[in-house]
């Protein structure tokens, strides 16, 4: 259906072309399971000299830099074009690690980090002063977690430094589930893309605030409150507050604030299959991307790309953010989704889809 592979080489070619004069940004393909030591090695050098390495971890792609080397973080920024208002997480491959990374160490990080690192749970703990400003932009909390990914850990384990990293895309495009995507997004930008294929999660992880009693989920993720709820009782989740009136809520994650992980197309969401939005728009000349469930109609208009997603959560978060750039990648200008139910399960993804929404 989607020849992306075609568009990224040729996108790589045309860059070559057009861009002789831009960093030149290496990518190098590793094997997911047992990556050879010598490109971790050497991406781990890149990291300990100060310079940008995009790597893999079983969300999405992260761009890290040694997090205690302030200028290596502000490149993080600069390539981005992020704001210094909004704080980075810092990657590391040991609790021992994260614990000399924290000012106090909550018990609850504890019992957390024992249950679900390496995994796709980000813990924000009390930051100490060794910390540079630019990472917590100027807070006082920091934000830790293990990546379960053999090659995150790989470079992890060689760099031995704490890896600052925010996913590898320009500031309000969607986060990278793929080598290709970041490569569209940053190229000339990044010293090195480490290439493991396709990111097994496809959802950034679970931001959970441990300095408060009870702890604050400020932002869903492949963890789930209930998962987590399970271990430590009940979590203060911020759509629960009050979910019909988002400005009367507790400030979340700084991230959070503003309308993020968008595709570049105009992306509505439906109550229904979304069919009867899609043919109007259809009707109207534009050319449409339509995720749904629905295998009918089996004919759909010429100028709209009918995706069938997966029925259940965890196949749907893994695919969604590389449908959304497959279909900008196309050039479609809306993207009509049926929403997922309400359930839990799905809490993460209707979380995005909302942001993409606006
Ligand atoms: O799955 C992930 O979390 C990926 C991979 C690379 O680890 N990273 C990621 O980073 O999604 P980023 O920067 O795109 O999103 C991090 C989120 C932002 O919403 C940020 O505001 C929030 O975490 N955050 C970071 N530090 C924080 C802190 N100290 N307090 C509250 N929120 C924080
Ligand atoms: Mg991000």
């Amino acid at each position: 259906m989607l020849c992306y592979y075609n568009i990224f080489r040729n996108s790589l070619k045309k860059e070559r072309q057009t861009h002789p004069l831009s960093m030149r940004t290496q990518l190098r393909k590793v094997d997911p399971e047992n990556p050879a030591p010598e490109i971790i090695a050497e991406a781990a050098n890149l990291l300990r000299n100060g310079e940008l390495v995009a790597f893999p971890t079983e969300t999405v792609y992260g761009l890290g830099a040694n997090a205690l080397d302030e200028q290596a973080v502000r490149k993080i920024f600069q390539a981005k074009g992020r704001p210094a208002s909004n704080p980075l997480i810092v990657h590391v491959a040991t609790i021992q690690a994260a614990q000399e990374l924290a000012e106090t160490w909550p018990k609850i990080a504890q019992t957390l980090a024992d249950a679900f690192w390496p995994g796709s749970l980000t813990l924000v703990v009390p930051r100490p002063d060794r910390i540079p400003d630019i990472v917590t932009a100027n807070g006082s909390t920091v934000a830790i977690r293990i990546p379960s990914h053999p090659v995150a850990l790989a470079l992890l384990l060689a760099a031995d430094v704490p890896v600052a990293a925010p996913s590898a895309n320009r500031s309000n495009h969607l986060s990278p589930t793929q080598a290709e995507h970041v490569w569209n997004d940053l190229q000339g930008k990044v010293d090195l893309i480490l290439d493991a294929g396709p990111c097994p999660g496809g959802l950034e992880s679970t931001v959970l605030d441990v300095t408060t009693n009870p702890p604050r989920l400020l932002r869903p993720g492949l963890v789930s409150p209930a998962e987590i709820e399970g271990l430590i009782g009940s979590l203060l989740q911020m759509d629960k507050v009050n979910p019909e009136n988002p400005e009367s809520q507790p400030r979340r994650s700084p991230g959070m604030m503003s309308k993020h992980y968008a595709p570049q197309a105009v992306l509505e969401c439906t109550q229904d299959d979304g069919w009867q939005r899609v043919e109007d728009l259809a009707a109207k000349g534009h050319k449409v991307g339509w995720l749904t469930w629905t295998n009918s109609p089996e004919q759909t208009h010429s100028t709209v790309e009918k995706v069938t997603m997966p029925i259940n959560a965890k196949d749907y978060s893994a695919r969604l953010y590389a449908t959304l750039h497959d279909l900008d990648a196309m050039g479609v200008q809306r993207i009509v989704v049926a929403l997922p139910p309400q359930s839990e399960e799905w809490l993460a993804v209707r979380d995005r889809l909302r942001r993409a929404s606006g």
